[in-house]
């Protein structure tokens, strides 16, 4: 499986850390093109190449890993969000004192949704620091525990199995609507914390 990584920040490049080490096939896009991304590419190693945004979203599974305020230009960017995976690790923070966005009481995963018309969203690898992202998930006994969200229940399935490929312990918190509040930073529980599942 391929997978499409939009943006190569700090949570995008730990992510594909992860999912090289698991086996995948990566391309890694960001806003300054292909040719700026070949020092990140030599760094993560393994099958990874860089790419267009519209290369990466033509992967059977999109990362998208880009600032909250950069969403809008990224969803209009791609024509055609219909069917595709889109894995959301974003957190609706605005700089420059990265407070919360103004969400009207909803979880930012659904105006994401709304923003990527027909995608099948799965909220996921939001509530860690890109190094603990980047860490074994494997720790003491036990596999940390990572919370997944969404409404599609087969792209979730695929997104479980990403997360245990990875090694992580994946716990399903429900649909965009209940779940992505739980996981959203900074107004959920569930951010920051670092769980062992024994
Ligand atoms: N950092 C954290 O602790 C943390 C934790 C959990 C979740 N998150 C969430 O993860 C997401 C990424 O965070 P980050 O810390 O990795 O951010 P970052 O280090 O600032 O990187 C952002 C990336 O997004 C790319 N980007 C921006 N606009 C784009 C566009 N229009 N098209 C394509 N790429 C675009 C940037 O491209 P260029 O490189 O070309 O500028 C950059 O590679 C955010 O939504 C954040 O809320 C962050």
């Amino acid at each position: 499986m391929r997978i499409g990584i939009i943006g190569s920040g700090g949570i995008g490049q730990a992510f594909a850390k992860q999912v090289l080490n698991a086996g995948y096939e990566v391309i890694i896009s960001n806003s300054r093109g292909a040719h700026s991304l070949g020092e990140v590419v030599k760094q993560l190693g393994g099958n990874v190449r860089p790419g267009s945004v519209e290369e990466a979203a033509a992967s059977e599974v999109i990362f998208l890993a880009v600032p909250w305020i950069h969403l809008p230009s990224v969803a209009k960017q791609i024509t055609n969000w219909s069917g595709k995976i889109v894995i959301d690790p974003i957190n609706p923070v605005v700089p420059p004192d990265y407070k919360m966005a103004e969400l009207h009481g909803r979880a930012s995963s659904e105006i994401v949704q709304e923003m990527l018309p027909g995608a099948k969203l799965v909220k996921a690898f939001n509530t860690f620091t890109p190094q603990l992202l980047e860490a074994s998930p494997i720790e003491g006994n036990g596999h940390r525990v990572l919370f997944y969200c969404g409404d599609d229940v087969s792209a979730k399935a695929i997104v479980k199995s990403i997360i245990d490929k990875i090694g992580f312990a994946g716990v399903d918190t429900g649909t965009l609507k209940e779940g992505a509040l739980l996981q959203q930073y900074p107004s959920g529980p569930l951010p920051g914390l670092n769980l062992i599942s024994l």
